[in-house]
């Protein structure tokens, strides 16, 4: 008889915002004529830009001729995307990375999560806490945690408390670890790590030996040119650190799909190098993204699609303004929406988080996402996001100030 494997029975039944949406849609089913705003999940609302969108175009009419059209492309992905990346992406800010070691994909969060397949399940694990659930459920299911516990953490993982007393940018810890995750902006609560705790980081990370896994998927919010926006700005970085990327933020590719992760060659463990084996892993299980979603990824580094990118990222930087001075004026306590979407906020009145987001759902018809689904630490948190449109982020706030707490 086949077995299931049971890693999966350690998690909770449903992903965090899987169960934030069905939550939403019994609510809507049951008051169909609520008037909802989502600052839930960070899905952008802004089209595609125009160069984006040329770009597909052009690439759908070359895929209908004999000419243009392309079958299975290079699963690396196309080398006019990756060129380009290693020009804008690193060397324009004096890094550099090889071609050769970046790797398109169809998005960070699939990244995040297949790269556990290149490293040995007995590897001890550090993860942030609040994090992005993809860390946690992923090395859950490939067999690198203990049981689950009571409080919703899992054996054998050590977590990092990220809180207001550290910046929400924890240290490294005393013991040693093999794979540490870090997420700059940080995904949920929306702060940035200094360089120099950065360079804690790196300087852990080669002397015991561990790996850094690095989710960059939100650094083009970054305003303040100190604040790195890759890990790769840190000396001695590419030996350790591997870093996502993603179009999804950055240029509205949430549902198109496109980002990447870069695995340096100098990273060598055990004479093997960690480019080879995630070469092998995406070779085997991955064909490739299309050649039309590459070629409008492309489109997002010509002249026309930065200014348009960087013209939306404005947008969602003034949504994020808008919320937190709004919300800060009410008394509420606010952290992150400066270098990135999301702001992180304190529950009024003790409330829990998930007491809060029902509160909010079903009085002012607001989701947020609830600090607790990101971890033990996040309790007493809730995060908004950004991305909705300016008229609907001014009419939450507006929503928020009537509320009576
Ligand atoms: C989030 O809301 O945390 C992100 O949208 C999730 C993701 O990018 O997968």
């Amino acid at each position: 008889m086949a077995e299931i494997n049971e890693n999966f029975l350690k998690l909770k039944s449903s992903y965090l915002f899987s169960t934030i949406a069905k939550k939403v849609n019994e609510y809507v089913e049951s008051n169909p004529n609520c008037n909802i705003i989502k600052l839930g999940i960070g899905d952008v609302t802004k089209p595609l830009v125009p160069a984006v969108v040329e770009a597909m175009k052009k690439a759908c009419d070359e895929m209908g001729t004999s000419e243009g059209f392309h079958g299975y492309g290079p699963e690396q992905g196309y080398s006019f995307l990756r060129e380009k990346i290693v020009e804008f992406d690193y060397k324009k800010r004096g890094i550099e990375i090889d071609a050769s070691e970046i790797f398109v994909s169809d998005g960070a969060k699939s990244d995040c999560g297949n790269i556990v397949d290149i490293f040995s399940e007995k590897n001890k694990v550090a993860i942030c806490d609040p994090v992005y659930p993809v860390y946690v459920d992923t090395n859950v299911m490939s067999g690198r945690s203990g049981a689950g516990l009571e409080d919703g953490r899992f054996e054998n993982f050590l977590y990092l408390p990220c809180t207001k007393e550290n910046n929400f940018s924890p240290l490294p810890p005393k013991e040693k670890v093999d794979l540490v995750y870090l997420c700059y902006p940080n995904n949920p609560t929306g702060e940035v790590a200094s360089r120099e705790i950065l360079e804690k980081w790196i300087k852990y990370a080669l002397e015991m030996g561990a790996i850094i896994l690095y989710d960059g998927a939100y650094e083009a919010f970054v305003q303040d040119e100190k604040i790195p926006r890759s890990i790769y700005e840190i000396d001695g970085a590419k030996k350790c650190a591997i870093e996502f990327r993603s179009y999804s933020k950055t240029a509205g590719f949430t549902g198109t799909r496109c980002g990447y992760t870069v695995v340096p060659k100098d990273i060598v463990i055990d004479g093997t190098t960690l480019n080879s084996l995630w070469n092998r892993r995406q070779t085997t299980k991955f064909n490739g993204v299309s050649y039309i979603v590459q070629k409008g990824a492309e489109a997002v580094y010509s002249e026309e699609g930065q200014k348009e990118i960087l013209a939306n990222i404005k947008d969602y930087q003034e949504n994020a303004k808008i919320i937190k001075d709004s919300l800060e004026k009410l008394g509420y306590e606010c952290f992150g929406g400066i270098h990135s979407p999301y702001v992180w906020l304190k529950t009024p009145k003790n409330m829990s988080s998930w007491e809060f987001f029902d509160y909010l759902l079903t009085k002012v018809q607001i989701v947020g996402t609830p600090g607790s689904g990101f971890g033990i630490m996040g309790e007493g948190y809730f995060r908004l996001t950004a991305f909705n449109t300016k008229e609907k982020t001014i009419e939450a706030m507006a929503r928020m100030a009537s509320l009576k707490i």
